[in-house]
């Protein structure tokens, strides 16, 4: 381990660490500017330009020839025992994740990351300075008064209140008798001291990772905080840059933990698909051809919204508006015509796969190559047309991909998907943006056949720098993390929700001890548990 690590230091200018105290108390002097202040009825004002257009609100797409591919010839169907599967299992998504970090040197990219949230949690402080509050030492204010006083809008104020108990947690901050203040030494983590931080960090980054996007993308938020926390500017302006996708995909495929992350989700699926034993499976019906649909609207319409706001869930109308669901599963089966008729997998045959917020397809990338061999039927969804439209073109040479608008924050049912219809649901990072993830997980294991299988990537610890970033775009959340305020569940809430959903959980990755087990991204597989896929009940808790 270097040094700096061990000695628990974080980054050029940047004071404590983890370990560092939880609280210290406020000097004695008289806050600045006297009594806290009621702010009941005093809103501030919303400088923004409006909320961004959704880009939802259409009819789903049913794109692509339809044709699920076929087996190459001479594939075997492996026949294990639970427990060889689980494991073995384990083991092909362990080293496939370790193979894909196999020219990284973990050490140094893990610092690197650990040091962007060191980086970002200063910005938070430097971000309030520049908005007037905890300039001089002795500066101290109520969480009433920084909102007020930064014009932080309704929707963010969450989010501030969060960074205000991560600055108190991690030593930025102290708190007494409700009073927050800047510790001694804090300050001289922002300012020019940040600048020189943040190019340090580009630096490791770029060094450790091969490039430095992500770094890019996070400094650009950085600075502009005080205007993300007014309203001024939207963040998915700083995410999609021209409505381009250049930064999206570069923080869904450089860092480390995504590179695991996609090579575990990749090597999961593609076992999984290969032990499927489908003449055990629920008995299918005969397939029918593609018939393609007219595809809607010219690409790239402008009324069809920005590009991007792609955390937030799309706008919520009344239930079983018209526009929110399909109209049936256009492409395929007996089942097609009538409005609203049940969207199938594929009828006989291939693995029947479902991927949710798809977005820019850093997951889609690996699992498809991942596949090579496999009988597969591959739908491919997000609630944004966006990523849709962008998936359909740079995916047009894989006909057997399918694409449709699914929205995980309700239920596939009314949207026109059919319980049990999947043999796998994927989803790479996207249910950190459900609102309710008890919910949109217990939807997502309702779709899956039996002895079907649930692969999730998600990060379960707090990141700071998404907190400076991507949390802008993110909605409150009604579920465990409504209570903390926190951007996402930890590892034990994340086993507690696939639990309350009915599923086994069977692999969750990486393992103890790994390198990037700190940094707390993980992949989850769990399955229905009462197929041929199954495993048994004592190998669930592996
Ligand atoms: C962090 S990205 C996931 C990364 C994605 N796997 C990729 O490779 O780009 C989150 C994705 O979830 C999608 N999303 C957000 N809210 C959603 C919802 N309610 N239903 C479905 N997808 C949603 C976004 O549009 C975005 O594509």
């Amino acid at each position: 381990m270097p040094a700096d690590r061990a000695a628990g230091r974080v980054g050029p200018g940047l004071p404590g660490g983890r370990g560092g105290p939880l609280v210290r108390r406020c000097p004695p002097e008289r806050a600045s500017d006297g009594e806290p202040e009621w702010v009941g009825g005093g809103e501030p004002e919303w400088v923004g330009g409006g909320e961004p257009e959704w880009v939802g609100g259409g009819e789903p797409e049913w794109v692509g020839d339809g044709e699920p591919k076929r087996a190459s010839d001479g594939e075997e169907v492996a026949a294990m025992s639970p427990a060889q599967d689980v494991a073995a299992l384990t083991r092909a998504a362990s080293d496939a994740a370790d193979r894909a970090l196999a020219d990284v040197d973990l050490d140094r990219a893990v610092a690197a990351i650990e040091r962007l949230g060191r980086v970002a949690l200063a910005s938070m402080l430097d971000a309030l300075r520049r908005r007037g509050l905890f300039t001089a030492p002795g500066d101290r204010h109520t969480v009433q008064e920084v909102l007020t006083r930064a014009h932080v809008v309704p929707e963010h104020r969450g989010l501030i209140r969060r960074w205000l108990t991560v600055l108190t947690r991690e030593g930025l901050l102290a708190e007494d008798g409700g009073w927050l203040c800047a510790t001694p030494g804090a300050a001289e983590a922002t300012g020019p001291a940040l600048d020189r931080a943040w190019a340090w960090i580009g630096t490791e980054w770029r060094a450790a990772m091969g490039a430095a996007l992500t770094i890019e993308y996070a400094r650009r938020n950085a600075e502009r905080l005080p205007d993300l926390m007014t309203g001024a500017v939207p963040a998915f302006m700083l995410l999609f840059p021209e409505g381009g996708m250049r930064l999206a995909r570069a923080l869904y495929r450089e860092s480390v933990t995504a590179r695991y992350q996609h090579g575990a989700v990749a090597a999961l699926v593609a076992e999984i698909a290969r032990r499927r034993r489908p003449e055990q499976g629920p008995e299918r019906r005969p397939e029918q051809g593609p018939e393609r649909r007219p595809e809607r609207g010219p690409e790239g319409r402008p009324e069809r919204g920005p590009e991007g706001r792609p955390e937030r869930g799309p706008e919520r109308g009344p239930e079983g508006r018209p526009e929110r669901g399909p109209e049936g599963r256009p492409e395929r089966g007996p089942e097609r015509g009538p409005e609203g008729r049940p969207v199938q997998g594929s009828e006989r045959g291939p693995v029947r796969i479902l991927e949710v917020g798809a977005g820019t397809g850093a997951t889609t990338e690996a699992v498809l190559p991942a596949l090579d061999g496999v009988a597969a039927d591959y739908l491919y969804t997000d609630v944004s047309r966006y990523f849709l439209d962008r998936a359909r073109e740079r995916l047009r040479d894989r006909a057997w991909v399918r694409f449709a608008r699914l929205d995980i924050d309700a239920d596939p049912g009314p949207q026109g998907y059919a319980p049990g219809s999947f043999d796998v649901v994927v989803g790479g990072g996207v249910l950190n943006a459900a609102r309710d993830t008890d919910a949109s997980v217990r939807w997502l294991a309702g779709l899956l056949a039996p002895g079907g299988w649930l692969v999730l990537s998600e990060p379960t610890v707090e990141e700071y720098w998404v907190m400076t970033s991507l949390a802008f775009m993110m909605a409150d959340p009604g579920d465990g993390r409504a209570e903390t305020g926190a951007t996402f569940l930890t590892l034990d809430q994340w086993h507690a929700v696939l639990d309350r959903a009915g599923l086994r959980r069977a692999v969750t990755l990486p393992g103890a001890g790994h390198p990037l087990e700190r940094l707390g991204h993980r992949v989850f597989a769990a399955t229905t548990g009462d197929g041929p896929g199954a495993v048994s009940p004592d190998l669930a808790q592996l």
